[in-house]
């Protein structure tokens, strides 16, 4: 087996590096850690193409020397600090006892392991098998405080992807307060990126956005304690000309799912520095001697084939290398999820002809969604006490779990454990669990408020609660849903100096209640939720392989939605349901076709009545089940590409191909229809171009090369928000 990790130790020389990437770095002046190159695989470095020594005016020296010509100000670094004469935005801030926040983080050493180590607490890629990947430690050392940083870098063997994250280790003797320590600094010199960035809104999330990165500071940030609905916790790195499927893209997608800050430096030289890592703000955290601080992990894809590539690359990784469960190798439930289908109006006798419905039409899985707990029949009460409504399901929650596994389907179940209601039996007897700034009322969204986790006692109750109900064996699924953002940052539970730590602490709380109850239930599928895609991150892939992608179901916008989402995150990461019209987020009406072609581009459901649909929609709904099931592999396992994007046309397209390019599924969407059409191609990517494929329900058979190169004519349809889905296999030539 081949190094992935050389050390040069006479000229301080490290290079990562696989079949497609190198990433190099080594130690300047002053002990200085620099960097030297990520991108395309180089075969080594000789050690000359070393940064220039130029004296610049008001970038200052090292202390102690009089060599003008280096300077941390400008020497592309690989970690920075405050207080030592670099301008830029420094990765690490400490405010030691003195008042000082002055380092000097030297370099002192390194290790090279085998595979890549578990971080503590947090969600991070893995490996199998030690084999796939190794991983460089540096240590930074600041004599004076005796913090050391521990920088890490796992390189896969297999896919043009870098792992960074940092570990600060007080060996000194006093304590001292963190204000903030990035993940991940990479400063790049003649570089005039764009970037691509993921912002939204709830119902609108991931709109992706390119623009220049210009001179100043460009930062995307979420202050909402959740990766947020507004600003996803990814940015890509492009050239100007760089498309799906050709030139650099360099991407970052933080392992986590609280807040976040990407910081773009382009600074009077146009060199840029990016900083990834916990968002600084209202952020502290006081480390004691001999205590450590591990910062969350960042995934680095690096591609020389576009965007697509970078994609494919995230796809990979956080589906078969941050995903667990072990639903990420298995199928995936078709479901029909009762919210858009009643609300909160439903008893049990109202949701059983849905479920019987649901049987003969093939649906695999019932969701029963809000409402079904304490005593709620709105959004006002109820939540912390996670017990069955009697009025609903007078005869007890397994009572209606048997009835839907006697018809044959799984059951699933909807909760929100990390809220509480005024009204609800919690909070009368615990008012203390609410997370609250004292002498002040905290601020109500959706009328409900926020447990403090990080009380031990609080997640306790949370993990005791949901467990009673799961260990009643008749759960298969859980939907855990987050319905408001952080507000009212303070802990009961913690002294004065450590209120700083509330934003991560809850953060990790969070984590360690998915930790305890995915472990404890590993047969249970979780599903992620926040309002749709408010926390839709790789952190939580960690512990639930998929997410509600959104709560707009609206077919024309869930195209953007998917298509923005797949930049950073896998279609096996999305689920996708086909709703009722006029669509209740946008008014819109739209072909259920069409609904169910951008519902199947992902993990499939429906969310609607089933006894309201017309023999013809039944019909339809028995069509698109016969379809997934013919290509759900493919969809959940399969290479995704982005074609046409109706952010620049009036088209969306995509397709699928199987590892083995075999199978290709093809999505293609007509945004608006037209009077007098302009004819429209549809050419595919990723097949084998020596193939012949069959269209499966034609029997027509092309060449792979054909359906790449000349594309087939998208028909010309006289209704808008048309779709068109083919299936291809390919044939031995005839
Ligand atoms: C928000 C979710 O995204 C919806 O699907 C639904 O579960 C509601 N919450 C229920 O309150």
């Amino acid at each position: 087996m081949t190094k992935l990790i050389e050390v040069d130790e006479q000229q301080q020389i490290f290079h990562l590096y696989n079949e497609q990437i190198s990433y190099l770095l080594t130690v300047e002046a002053g002990q200085t850690l620099s960097h030297l190159y990520f991108g395309k695989r180089v075969r080594g470095y000789h050690g000359q193409l070393t940064y220039p020594r130029v004296d610049r005016g008001f970038s200052g020296n090292l202390p102690g020397s009089d060599d003008r010509t280096f300077s941390k100000d400008t020497l592309p670094r690989e970690y920075s600090s405050a207080g030592e004469m670099d301008y830029h935005l420094p990765a690490t801030v400490v405010r030691q006892a003195d008042g000082a926040n002055a380092l000097n983080l030297q370099y002192v050493g390194y290790t090279v392991l085998e595979g890549k180590p578990k971080l503590a607490g947090l969600p991070a890629a893995y490996v199998e098998d030690d084999s796939e990947a190794e991983t460089l430690v540096i240590t930074l050392r600041d004599e004076v405080t005796g913090l050391d940083y521990q920088l890490s870098y796992t390189i896969y063997r297999a896919l043009p992807v870098i792992t960074r994250s940092v570990k600060v280790v007080n060996n000194g003797t006093q304590a001292v307060q963190l204000e903030k320590v990035a993940s991940m600094q990479l400063d790049f010199v003649d570089r005039d990126f764009e970037v691509i960035s993921l912002p939204g809104a709830h119902v609108n999330e991931r709109h992706p956005e390119r623009r220049p990165v210009s001179f100043g500071v460009q930062s995307f940030e979420s202050r909402r304690g959740t990766s947020s609905h507004q600003i996803s916790p990814f940015i890509a790195l492009v050239d100007k000309q760089t498309d799906e499927f050709s030139g650099d893209a360099y991407g970052f997608n933080f392992v986590y799912s609280g807040n976040h800050k990407f910081s773009l430096e382009k600074d009077q030289l146009a060199q840029l520095r990016l900083l990834v890592g916990i968002n600084d703000y209202n952020f502290t955290w006081k480390l004691e001697p001999a205590q450590s601080f591990q910062t969350p992990e960042v995934l680095m894809a690096y591609s020389d084939q576009g965007l697509n590539k970078m994609s494919q690359t995230f796809h990979q990784l956080i589906s078969k290398r941050v995903v667990r469960s072990k639903y990420r190798d298995l199928k995936r439930p078709i479901v029909v999820n009762n919210w858009e289908a009643t609300y909160f109006d439903f008893d049990e006798e109202k949701l059983k002809p849905i479920v019987a419905e649901a049987k003969q039409l093939g649906i695999e899985m019932f969701v029963l969604d809000d409402g079904w707990f304490g005593h709620r029949d709105d959004d006002y009460s109820s939540l912390g006490d996670w017990q069955v409504f009697a009025k609903k399901f007078p005869q007890g929650l397994g009572h209606f779990a048997d009835y839907v596994h006697n018809q044959g389907l799984k059951f699933g179940l909807w909760f929100e454990p990390e809220m509480i209601s005024y009204d609800s039996d919690l909070y009368r007897q615990h008012p203390e669990y609410l997370m609250q700034v004292p002498n002040r009322a905290p601020s109500p969204s959706r009328s409900q408020y926020i447990l403090d986790l990080c009380q031990a006692e609080v997640r306790d109750n949370v993990v005791e609660q949901v467990a009673t109900i799961l260990s009643q064996g008749q759960v298969d699924y859980v939907k855990w849903d987050m319905n408001r953002h952080l507000s009212d940052i303070y802990s009961l539970s913690l002294p004065a100096d450590r209120q700083g730590e509330v934003y991560h602490r809850y953060v990790l709380g969070y984590y360690d209640l998915m930790e305890r109850l995915t472990a404890k239930f590993p047969d249970v599928l979780f599903e992620g939720c926040s309002g749709g895609g408010g926390r839709f991150d790789a952190g939580v892939a960690y512990y639930m392989p998929q997410i509600w992608t959104s709560d707009n179901t609206d077919a024309l916008a869930r195209l953007t939605i998917q298509m923005g989402t797949s930049l950073a995150f896998p279609p096996s990461m999305m689920t996708a349901h086909v709703s009722a019209v006029p669509n209740h987020q946008t008014g819109r009406v739209t072909p259920f076709e069409t609904r169910g072609a951008a519902a199947m581009s992902a993990v499939f459901g429906y969310e609607l009545d089933l006894t309201k649909l017309t023999s013809a929609e039944k019909a339809a709904v028995k069509e698109q089940i016969a379809a997934y099931n013919q290509m759900r592999a493919l969809v959940l396992e399969g290479k995704f590409y982005r074609l046409k994007s109706p952010l620049d046309s009036n088209q969306a397209a995509w397709n699928f191909v199987s590892a083995d390019k075999k199978q290709v599924f093809v999505a293609v969407f007509n945004v608006l229809a037209q009077a007098q059409p302009y004819l429209t191609k549809t050419k595919l990517a990723g097949l084998d171009k020596d193939k012949c494929y069959r269209n499966l329900a034609t029997g027509q058979v092309y060449g792979g090369d054909e359906l790449m190169n000349l594309g087939f004519y998208d028909p010309v349809v006289r209704h808008d928000f048309a779709s068109q889905t083919y299936l291809f296999e390919a044939v031995t030539e005839e």
